[in-house]
């Protein structure tokens, strides 16, 4: 079973199977066989440094500036409710108490250090070349590429939060002006020691959202 990995070693995956992993993720499909994904692998000296100003934005509290709005404005009730229960689960899970002020800040700032992964994808499109069915195609090969890696033993965990800091990723991916930055992928070895790691979500009773019609 799948599932969201938030705490990684620091090996390497070296380029031959980065590739193979990509390659098996290029099979997801995609309306018209379009293909309209775009991935970048940062890793190395520009990933600190891109680690280093993330950081550095989340502890100036620097005001977000995402480029989509990834959920409707409000939050529906329902999935507002999903959100909180899955904040206060998962603090409940690492021992953070809700008063504990600097534990938390501590546990948010995980997001903007990536996890400590050694490896981040970034899903990209390019800007003015997508419709709302083009993110339907990048779900798909987000997918398909979490599903490769897990098949080698490799976690990952999506990321919409490091998209409040776009200027980042341009300032540090040289030749990204024309991309639209959907989602950061940290991935790696999973640490089986962390806490972070053996948490599982919650999912809604089947009835409340399947139905048969016949
Ligand atoms: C598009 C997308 C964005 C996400 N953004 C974040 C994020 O910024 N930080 C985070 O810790 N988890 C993020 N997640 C992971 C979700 O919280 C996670 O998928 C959900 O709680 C279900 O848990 P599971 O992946 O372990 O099954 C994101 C997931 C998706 C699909």
């Amino acid at each position: 079973m799948r599932k969201s990995l938030r705490s990684f070693t620091g090996e390497i995956i070296p380029a031959d199977v980065v590739q193979s992993i990509v390659l098996g993720a290029s099979r997801a499909p995609s309306s018209k066989n379009t293909q309209p994904w775009k991935l970048v692998l940062v890793q190395g000296l520009a990933l600190e440094s891109l680690r280093e100003d993330y950081i550095a934005a989340f502890k100036k509290s620097e005001a977000p500036a995402f480029e989509y709005a990834y959920s409707p404005d409000p939050l529906p009730e329902a999935y507002k409710k999903r959100a909180i229960d899955l904040g206060k689960a998962f603090l409940i899970h690492k021992g953070i108490g809700r008063e504990d002020k600097e534990k938390r800040k501590e546990h948010d700032c995980e997001n903007f250090r990536f996890f400590g992964a050694m490896q981040v994808f970034f899903l990209a499109v390019n800007k003015g070349e997508y419709g709302q069915g083009t993110f339907l195609d990048c779900g798909l090969f987000l997918q398909a590429l979490m599903t490769e890696l897990d098949n080698r033993g490799l976690g990952s965990c999506p990321q919409y939060s490091v998209m409040a800091y776009p200027g980042l990723l341009h300032k540090h991916i040289p030749n990204s002006e024309n991309l639209l930055f959907l989602l950061a992928l940290p991935f790696g070895y999973p640490k089986t020691d962390s806490a972070a790691n053996t948490f599982v979500s919650q999912r809604e009773p089947l009835e409340n959202y399947f139905r048969v019609v016949e």
